[in-house]
């Protein structure tokens, strides 16, 4: 699974760091970054509550 941050629609709420630390991290521009991909699959499923949670959908797991 790959997991991506689009960086136009995201605010920099920092919630999907929250969710998925594995995967998420919020860059010094104040925007989430998706810096583990593939995603393990041990954390597949924190990477989607991520995708979910995103208040502007900008988040895209597949
Ligand atoms: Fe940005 Fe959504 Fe994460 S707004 S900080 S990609 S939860």
């Amino acid at each position: 699974m790959i997991a991506e941050v689009d960086k136009d629609a995201c605010i920099g709420c920092g919630a999907c760091p929250e969710f998925c630390p594995e995967v998420f991290k919020m860059e010094d521009d104040g925007l989430a970054t998706a810096y583990t991909n593939p995603v393990p699959s041990e954390v597949e499923a924190a990477a989607k509550d991520a995708a979910d949670g995103c208040p502007v959908d900008a988040i895209h797991v597949n």
